[in-house]
């Protein structure tokens, strides 16, 4: 098993479902009220950069009824000190460091120059930790065979959708990306992931080609942390591609509505399908906890 979660890219398939299995097992646990206190005297540090409501809570609630402690770091790297020291001083008091930050590079510095495993709680290129708990979700709404499964993502191709199509390159689903033109996600990191797919995969501006079919409907915000600039532009672009009553009536018609949270009614997802029937955000939400408990255990633990 790889010592870090930064990149689900970073994982083979039957590790990725591992981890997917172990986080149905824990949530049953949890849900029927058994000890599983796999991380009993393990200690955890958050370095938070960005806001954070889901991932803060189910980090510090997951140490917590693994039987580990977290202590919650205010800290924009790089600046007081160098990233590696800020590291090389937390691998002598912590098993783990889970880290939000606006630069890739400073959380992949992070798990290279330390023997502790890092986790990567979200960069401005990648959000593994949501990925694994949606996944999670969808088996749950939908099956477990991910094979027949279609997730039409509607919006930015921003750091979601990157840990989306890492997803899709490690474990078959078929993955559609619709976009505006000039928001395809990192050409890169997007190539890359398409050559390596099993499924199909597809990027569209048309929505109603890219939503035929979809048993899921994914969205995320127009202008991610950092973009704030960027919001009125972006408000404009991604009008058309708003999730709402008619969209959701371009794919299947028990498809589900996904988002990651935080939402903004009225701009990317309508209030009628966020809370609507078909939307399973909270589901998403939920999952965060079981889902990173099983990343925790399996990396700081003997799992
Ligand atoms: N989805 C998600 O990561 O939520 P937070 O930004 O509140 O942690
Ligand atoms: N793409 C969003 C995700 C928030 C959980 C952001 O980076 O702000």
């Amino acid at each position: 098993m790889v010592k870090d979660f930064v990149s689900l890219a970073d994982y083979a398939g039957d590790e990725l479902l591992a981890l997917l299995a172990l986080a149905d097992e824990l949530k049953a646990l949890q849900k029927a009220d058994e000890p599983h206190r796999l991380l009993e005297g393990k200690t955890l540090a958050l370095i938070f950069e960005k806001p954070s409501l889901r991932t803060r809570l189910t980090f510090q609630v997951g140490m917590f009824q693994l039987g580990g402690y977290s202590v919650l770091m205010d800290a924009r790297l790089g600046e007081r000190e160098t990233v590696s020291d800020v590291a090389h001083n937390l691998e002598r008091w912590v098993d783990g460091i889970m880290a939000r930050t606006f630069k890739h590079e400073h959380v992949v510095q992070m798990a290279e120059c330390t023997h502790i495993p890092v986790i990567n709680a979200l960069t401005d290129m990648l959000h593994p930790c949501q990925i694994l708990a949606d996944v999670q979700t969808l088996r749950e709404h939908k099956g477990h065979d991910l094979s027949r499964l279609k997730v039409a993502f509607v919006g930015d191709g921003n750091n979601v959708f990157h840990s989306w199509a890492h997803f899709a390159a490690r474990v078959p689903l078929n993955l559609t990306l619709v976009c505006p033109e000039g928001y395809a996600g990192n050409p890169e990191l997007v190539e890359r992931a398409r050559s390596e797919m099993q499924g199909t995969f597809e990027i569209t501006h048309d929505c109603e080609t890219g939503l035929r079919d979809a048993d899921a409907v994914y969205t995320d915000v127009w202008a991610s942390m950092g973009q704030e600039a960027e919001t009125a532009e972006r408000q404009q672009i991604f009008a058309p591609y708003q999730v709402n009553d008619r969209l959701m009536a371009l794919a299947k018609p028990d498809a589900i509505f996904m988002h990651c949270l935080p939402a903004h009614r009225g701009q990317e997802v309508s209030a009628d399908v966020i809370d609507g029937p078909c939307s399973v955000c909270f589901d998403q939400a939920e999952n965060r906890l079981h889902a990173q408990k099983a990343v925790l255990a399996t990396l700081l633990g003997d799992v």
